[in-house]
């Protein structure tokens, strides 16, 4: 393991998972813009890295991320959040990543710490974890995806309960919900991500990142236009060493030595 450290994240590397922590643990890990500008550059050098195969992005046991940074909007006005928003500026950098991404989500993710999470292709949540979108209370909208891909994870009654009323859910009924894809006992969470992310890392990278496109494409075009990326994509990776190798190894039953490179 090697890590090294910005001023409110801290990166790690467990062979070939990259870890990223937010570390802002006075404010719950409020995604500021100087958070999510370190969170988005530290996912692009991983991204960018061959010895990196998935990411983990995590938190505190107290908190994942409590919100975008409620201080910092407090006196941002329209129509200069229109011209500088700071959503496109800041977030819409882990729309490009095209490796797994896994939020290890211990403690409070709301807000934004639940788009966050969203925003993340794999959510494993701690026993611990709570999720809500109560930007309601504070008189603003979610605004990081928290009506749209939150109503398209659980639903139209769950995410009317949650934006309407701010209501915090459990990570068991998160799980129920489907905006979870586990529940882990809070001791083992961040154990159970790098392993699940050395385990994907290990795995052929391309198939893994049309893979990850692919299931992401299910939720951004029509049913016909999805099966049609789907099929382009399962059809060029017959052009890959991976899909060779990984075949042979299967009927020579033997693991795979696919292409790390
Ligand atoms: C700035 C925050 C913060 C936030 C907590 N803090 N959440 N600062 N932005 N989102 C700060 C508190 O002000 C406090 O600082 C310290 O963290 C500890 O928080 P407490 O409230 O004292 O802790 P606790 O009583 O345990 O309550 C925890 C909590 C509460 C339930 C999570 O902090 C809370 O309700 N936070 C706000 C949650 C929220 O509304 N999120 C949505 C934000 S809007 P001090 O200095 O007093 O010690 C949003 C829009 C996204 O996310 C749009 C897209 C980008």
């Amino acid at each position: 393991m090697s890590s090294a450290g910005g001023q409110l994240i801290k990166t790690e590397r467990h062979g070939k998972a990259g870890l990223i922590r937010l570390d802002r643990p006075e404010a719950l890990n409020a995604l500021s813009d100087a958070l999510m500008a370190e969170l988005g550059a530290a996912l692009v050098k991983f991204d960018a890295d061959p010895a990196i195969g998935a990411i983990v992005v995590t938190g505190s046991e107290r908190a994942f991320a409590a919100g975008a940074d409620i201080r910092e909007m407090k006196d941002r006005r329209f129509p200069d959040t229109f011209r500088h928003d700071f959503i496109a500026a800041h977030w819409d950098i882990l729309l490009g990543v095209k490796k797994p991404i896994i939020a290890a989500v211990a403690g409070f993710a709301l807000g934004g710490g639940c788009e966050l999470a969203l925003m993340c292709d794999i959510v494993l949540a701690a026993d611990t974890a709570r999720f809500g979108q109560p930007e309601i209370n504070l008189g603003i909208i979610p605004g990081a995806g928290g009506t749209q891909r939150l109503t398209r994870a659980v639903g139209k009654a769950k995410a009317m309960d949650m934006v309407l009323s701010g209501r915090m859910l459990t990570a068991e009924e998160a799980e129920r919900a489907n905006l979870v894809a586990r529940v882990i006992p809070a001791a083992e969470l961040l154990a159970e991500a790098i392993k699940l992310a050395e385990h994907i890392a290990a795995l052929s990278p391309v198939a893994v990142a049309m893979a990850k496109q692919a299931v992401n494409s299910a939720f951004e075009t029509t049913l016909r236009a999805g099966i049609l990326y789907e099929r382009q994509l399962f059809l060029s990776l017959f052009g890959t060493p991976d899909q060779r190798e990984g075949m042979a190894a299967f009927l020579e039953k033997r693991t795979p030595r696919f292409d790390q490179g």
